[in-house]
């Protein structure tokens, strides 16, 4: 298939781009560049040994985008584009409805426009309601408690409505748990700008000596030793998961909704524990009040991936840990050179 890769410079798109062409999908990406490098872009051209076509455009430039549409006959878009920084969201509301809602709501436009009725978009764990139970299943109640976590719930409403208007769309929603890991490879991974908020690139700065020490962000939840557990899932396999989503679309019409985590839930230690064993690096950390907004317990229900897309993850936490690292010692200053 010829796919369009929206945020495909970012870190899920980046791993889910090498995965499309070694599935041998042709792609084209189209990135403003907002919150990563081209950089990304030379090294999924050089992991996978393809060429493709670039396009520095921001999915808001409606004329950038039609050129796009134009020069492509494609067949599906997988969409990753957006802003993920729930802080900052917080801050920033109309940053994110505007960025998110309007660049889907204009991309959906011009997929109509073309014919281009088929879509796999990126989702969060986030738009389940916190008052629900782990293991979290596709059917629980949605809720959120951030502009971001709004931003994915209002996205999905759109696309449910679409298939609603339109029974010849076929799309796929995927809520992600917490994707960390990178490709084998060590040449592509996550490159935060700034101070990172997310906790594996936080413990790689540590590691690689760029910051002092972890703040585990509370020790007192309802959990097997106190820290925030989560649902940490290799990015590969993630990407991967995109693969079989696309499979689904080709075949059927209608909205498909998966969760994506492994099912296992790590605390904070947890992680830390494993990156150590797994590098033999030595990571200081002290334990400071809780984060704001953050819930005790979240992991995935993921047995409608793997019923209806044959989809189940490969990685553990300790690999995780290893790819992340191996990243972060190859590139200690992301793509920056
Ligand atoms: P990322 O920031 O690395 O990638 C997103 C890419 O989109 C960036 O390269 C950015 O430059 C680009 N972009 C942003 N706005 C754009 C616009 N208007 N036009 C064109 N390009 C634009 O983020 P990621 O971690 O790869 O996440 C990809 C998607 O998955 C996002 O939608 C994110 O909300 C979602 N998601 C991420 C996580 C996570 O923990 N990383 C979890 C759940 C869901
Ligand atoms: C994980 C755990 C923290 C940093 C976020 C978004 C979510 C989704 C994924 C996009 C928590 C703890 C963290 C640190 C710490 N993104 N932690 N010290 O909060 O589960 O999810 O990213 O959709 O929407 O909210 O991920 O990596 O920030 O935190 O102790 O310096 O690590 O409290 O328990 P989170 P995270």
């Amino acid at each position: 298939m010829k796919i369009l890769v929206t945020g495909g410079a970012g870190y899920i798109g980046s791993h889910t781009a090498v995965e499309l062409l070694d599935a041998g999908h042709e792609i084209a990406i189209v990135d403003n560049l907002s919150n990563s490098k081209i950089e990304a872009v030379n090294r999924i051209k050089e992991i996978s040994n393809r060429e493709f076509k670039f396009y520095q455009v921001d999915l808001l430039d409606e004329n950038g985008l039609r050129n796009v549409f134009l020069e492509n006959d494609f067949d599906a878009v997988i969409h990753f584009a957006g802003f993920k920084a729930v802080g900052e969201s917080v801050s920033k509301p109309l940053k994110y409805y505007y960025n998110n809602i309007t660049s889907t709501v204009m991309l959906l436009e011009m997929m109509s426009e073309f014919g281009v009725k088929k879509i796999v978009f990126s989702s969060s764990a986030t738009v389940y309601d916190s008052s629900n139970k782990p293991p979290l299943k596709e059917d629980m109640k949605l809720g959120t408690t951030n502009p971001y976590g709004s931003t994915k719930f209002m996205i999905e409403e759109i696309l449910r409505d679409l298939y609603a208007s339109d029974s010849e769309w076929a799309i796929s929603i995927l809520r992600y748990f917490n994707p960390i890991g990178a490709h084998k490879c060590g040449r592509i991974g996550e490159d935060p700008n700034g101070i990172p908020n997310n906790l594996m690139p936080y413990i790689t700065q540590v590691a690689v000596g760029k910051r002092e020490k972890l703040s585990v962000f509370g020790s007192d939840y309802d959990t097997h030793d106190g820290t925030g557990v989560r649902d940490y899932i290799h990015v590969v396999d993630l990407a991967i998961g995109h693969i079989k989503a696309l499979d689904k679309i080709s075949n059927n019409k209608g909205v498909f909704t998966y969760n994506l985590g492994t099912g296992i839930g790590c605390s904070v230690l947890d992680v830390v524990n494993n990156f150590i064993k797994a590098t033999g690096k030595e990571i200081l950390y002290e334990i400071v009040d809780r984060r704001p907004g953050d819930i005790d317990v979240c992991f995935a229900d993921s047995t409608r991936a793997l019923d209806e897309l044959g989809w189940k993850t490969k990685y553990d936490l300790y690999n995780m840990c290893l790819d992340s690292w191996n990243w972060q010692k190859n590139n200690p200053n992301g793509y920056e050179k």
